[in-house]
Parts: structure tokens; sequence; C-alpha cells
């Protein structure tokens, strides 16, 4: 039976067209996929379904009876839950106030009594939290399964994914899954958006492709390949093995010795960690996220105190391109030019006599976004109604700028769709051949492997090994990222036993 049917939607934002007459339809108890490229239309189209957004023209299906979602909340009556590309759950609150938040009459709450019935519906799904806890002190595993949750205890029967695994770390996805397929099977049907194919390939039942808001097709995953569906979302041949020439490193840019570094909580979350980075090479770091990758780049990025240890930085300009773009990369309220310039703008071009430049601005801002293709109607746009992916390129396309001596990348390519993800691995490169010194640091080991020279594992804080990456295989760097080895300098005849034990 088929359960939602879209039929002709379109949705125009000012003189932009977001969604151009699409038409597909999902069965119940599947799991389809909606693929395309940064700025398709993928979110808009998803928050027309789920209320947020009307559709200009066209008419929504819900088991072949026309309905209409006049709000989200009109959506949540009709079965239909959203999880959103950027989280939306309130820190300061609990699971369980997250949860039935905007539910139910507040005057008579009955606040253990909703802890019970969460907890029982967490246990039911296999959905493993704690009702009690703060959200702000969740992993975002955790908060993605408190967000599935919360569209559970509303009762949908549609749920809605969008890119829900972008933030998840390889464990993460595994059990997320596990979850989803459980759901389908108990029924429900689900739209799954992401950028990772294989991801796609693995889970869904079916795919549609939007391509510039238009559908450019629909397939069953058993009929396609990763290959074709690649080509499908850019319109294009994609290569998506990444041709690369061996590293010429010169100079030491970046010289890190025996750093030790604390978490927001004091505690510590880098410790002895030593190394030398030079110019013309990228030193990956492979790991499980929160293993103090983030302290790590914020140290070095002069962000974070060091507690004991030295950072000797021989150039005075880097770039930090951070883990979260909206928090710590954006200010989400100013235009795409505004954070173009938010580093230089007390320079030339930008500024002469103490006075803002907006011609000059405007015309570097044209071009940054050309050279980066950060698609939008304009520089002026608030970066806040950019798509998801376009706002990481802002971010590039600013960090970028100047020819940094250090560049310190972490999860660069994270939302970013097939195209974009290849562009942003060819800048890189392209930034190692003409000197600079990167630090690639991504929880995607195949991504670590591809671009690094060399390869540090980190795991809970500490360097565990370094490795040449023509060399090392996935195996090895998948051990040790798991605490499988000791640093072989360091290895002790009594530590290898020992260790060879723990495998
Ligand atoms: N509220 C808005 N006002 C103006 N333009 C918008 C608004 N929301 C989205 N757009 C534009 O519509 C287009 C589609 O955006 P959408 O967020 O749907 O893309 P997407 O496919 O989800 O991309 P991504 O993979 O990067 O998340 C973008 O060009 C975006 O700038
Ligand atoms: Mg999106």
């Amino acid at each position: 039976m088929i359960y939602l049917r879209l039929e002709r939607i379109s949705k125009i934002f000012d003189l932009f067209v977001a969604n151009d007459n699409i038409s597909l339809s999902v069965e119940q108890g599947k799991i389809h996929a909606i693929l395309g490229e940064n700025g398709a239309g993928k979110t808009t189209l998803m928050k027309i379904i789920s209320g947020i957004y009307q559709p200009d023209v066209g008419q929504i299906y819900l088991k072949e009876k026309p309905v209409k979602v006049n709000s989200p909340h009109e959506a949540i009556k009709l079965g239909i839950g959203m999880i959103h590309q950027h989280f939306m759950l309130v820190p300061q609150l609990s699971v369980t106030e997250n949860i039935i938040l905007g539910t139910g009459n507040s005057w008579r709450l009955n606040l253990r009594q909703k802890q019970q019935e969460i907890a029982a519906l967490s246990q039911a799904y296999q959905l493993e939290v704690d009702p009690a806890a703060k959200v702000e002190n969740l992993t975002v595993g955790t908060q993605q399964r408190v967000e599935i949750l919360k569209v559970l205890y509303r009762q949908a029967k549609l749920l809605i994914l969008d890119e829900p695994t972008a933030v998840l770390t390889p464990p993460e996805v595994a059990s997320l899954i596990t979850i989803l397929r459980q759901l389908a099977a108990r029924g429900n049907t689900i739209i799954f958006i992401s950028h990772k194919l294989e991801e796609v390939m693995h889970l869904c039942d079916t795919v549609t492709v939007l391509r510039r808001g238009k559908v450019v097709g629909t397939t069953t995953t058993k009929a396609t390949t990763t290959q074709q569906l690649a080509e499908l979302m850019v319109g294009r041949e994609v290569v998506l093995n990444l041709p690369k020439s061996p590293a010429s490193p010169s100079k030491v840019i970046l010289s890190v010795q025996r750093l030790q570094v604390a978490d927001d909580r004091g505690a510590i979350a880098i410790r002895n960690v030593s190394f030398e980075l030079r110019a013309g090479e990228i030193m990956g770091i492979a790991g499980v996220d929160g293993n103090g990758q983030r302290e790590l780049a914020d140290a070095i990025a002069l962000l974070r105190t060091v507690k004991q240890g030295k950072i000797e930085l021989n150039h005075p300009t880097q770039a930090y391109i951070p883990e979260d773009r909206q928090k710590m990369g954006l200010v989400l309220q100013f235009s795409i030019a505004q954070n173009l310039i938010l580093k230089a703008f007390r320079n030339l071009p930008f500024c002469r006599h103490f006075l803002l430049q907006p011609k000059a601005i405007a015309n570097y801002a044209k071009s940054a976004m050309e050279e980066f293709d950060i698609r939008a109607t304009g520089e002026a746009v608030q970066v806040s109604q950019l798509s998801g992916g376009n706002q990481q390129k802002v971010v590039l396309a600013r960090e970028l700028a100047g020819e940094p001596a250090l560049i310190v990348a972490m999860q660069p390519t994270r939302g970013l769709d097939v195209g974009a993800t290849e562009s942003v691995h060819l800048r890189l490169l392209t930034e190692r051949d003409r000197g600079a010194a990167i630090l690639y640091i991504s929880t995607e080991l195949e991504e670590v492997m591809v671009m690094s020279d060399r390869i540090a594992v980190i795991y809970r804080g500490e360097f565990v090994d370094i490795l040449d990456a023509q060399t090392a295989t996935l195996e090895e760097i998948g051990l040790l990222m798991a605490g499988g080895k000791k640093k072989t300098q360091e290895l002790k005849p009594e530590n290898v036993v020992k260790s060879r034990d723990n495998v």
C-alpha cells in the first residue's frame, strides 16, 4: 500500500524555485531515501511534508487520502514526525522534558509518571537513554535517539530523518540502522536523507534523486549502484577515487610537545601528545569521536588553554574549520558576504579609513561563491537560509582564503554531497602542494586514509601511534582506534603479550 504520495509539489522562495513539480510515492513499511546535492531541495520538501512550509502548488496524500498539513501540530496529528538536520532539542532541559514538550496539558504534568512512560518506550524500541539526563550532557548519538523517541512518543507512523548519520560515529550509525529496520518491520514508513551512498544502498529499499529542485530519478537500491546514484545526483561523471601525488614535506610549521589539554569540565582530554607537522604534508588524525580530537584542534587554533607542554607555530596565518559550523564557524544571522570577511574585515580592500567598503566586499563574496560553488540567490542572503552543505562551503571559503600556512580541518566534508566532498578533497590537496601544513581530523576512517600522508591514531587523548598512510591498513588503524595496541616505540615485551591478549 502506498502510504505517502506527493503530487506536483512546488515551492518558491522569492524567485528561487527550491522544489519544482515534485511527485513521488513511498510504500508503507519501506525505507525510502531522498538523495541530492547540497541545495537540491531535500530539506525544503521534508519541511513541506511536516507542515513547516506550505507548498505553492501540489497535493499531499496519506494512504491515498488528500491531506493539508497546515502546521507542524497538524503533521503530528496526521502521524508525521520529522527529525531535523540540525537538532532542535533544548539543551538545558531533561530528556523527558524535551520529549513531552508541547504535548498535553502542562498543568496536569506528572514528571515522574512521564519519565516512566519514556523509560518504557525506550525499552520497547531498544533506544537506550536515561529519561532524567540533561540533554546538554548527552553525546550526539544519544541526542539522536532522544529525537527519535520524541517522534515515537507522538505516535508518528511516518518518520522523516534529515541527515541523521552526519554527526554519528560508526557504531552509532550501526545502531540507528538496526532501529530503523525494526521500525519499518513494525509497519512504520521511513524517509531517510543522507549523502553517504553506501549507507543508502545498505539501508534503504527505494531512492528518489533530486537535482536543482526536480526529481531526476526513482529506483530501487537493488537495481542501482553507488556510482550511478552519484552521477544521477551531480549530473556528470564523478571520480570516487582521488588522484593524489606523494607529499614533499619541507620545513616544520607546527611543533607540539608533551601537550596536555583539559576539556570543558576540567578533565584531561589530551595527554602527552607530541608531533611535528611540516609544510606540504597532511597528517590525518583517526579516532572514534570524543577521544580528544576537539580539544586538540581547539588548542592548536589557540582557542583553548594549554595545561602543560608547548605548541609552537612557525607562521602567523592559520585556518580553522571547526566541527560545529553553526556554533563556531558562522554567524547565522549575518549575510554570506559578512561571514566571508569575518577574519579580514579590518583590512584592505574591505575597509578603508575605518569605513567598510560594500562594493569590494560584495565583489569578493561573488567570486568566492563562484569558486566554492556556494548556491544561493546572492551574497546578501542570510547564512541561516542556506542549505546545510552550503553553510559548510561558506566556512571553507573564508578559512581557505589567503594561503594559510597551517590548516586545521575538523570533519570538513560533514554534510557535503559527493561532488562537494570531491572538490574539498581536491582543494585541500592543492593547498598541501602549495605548501600548507594540514591537520585533517575525521571520524571517517576511509576519508582519513585517502587524504593523509601520515596518520596519527588518537585514543583516550593519546596518540597511540603515527603511521605511514601508504602502508597502513584499515584493519590496523581500526584496531588502534579501539585501543588495541600501544605506541611501537614504547612497546616492552610484557606489553606486547598483554595487548595480544586484548585482541
Ligand atoms: N527559508 C528560505 N528562504 C530562502 N531560501 C531558502 C529557504 N530555505 C531554503 N532555501 C533555499 O532553497 C534551496 C534548497 O535548500 P534545502 O535546504 O532544501 O537543500 P538540501 O537539499 O536540504 O541541501 P543540503 O544537502 O545542503 O542540506 C537552497 O538553495 C536554499 O538556499
Ligand atoms: Mg538539507
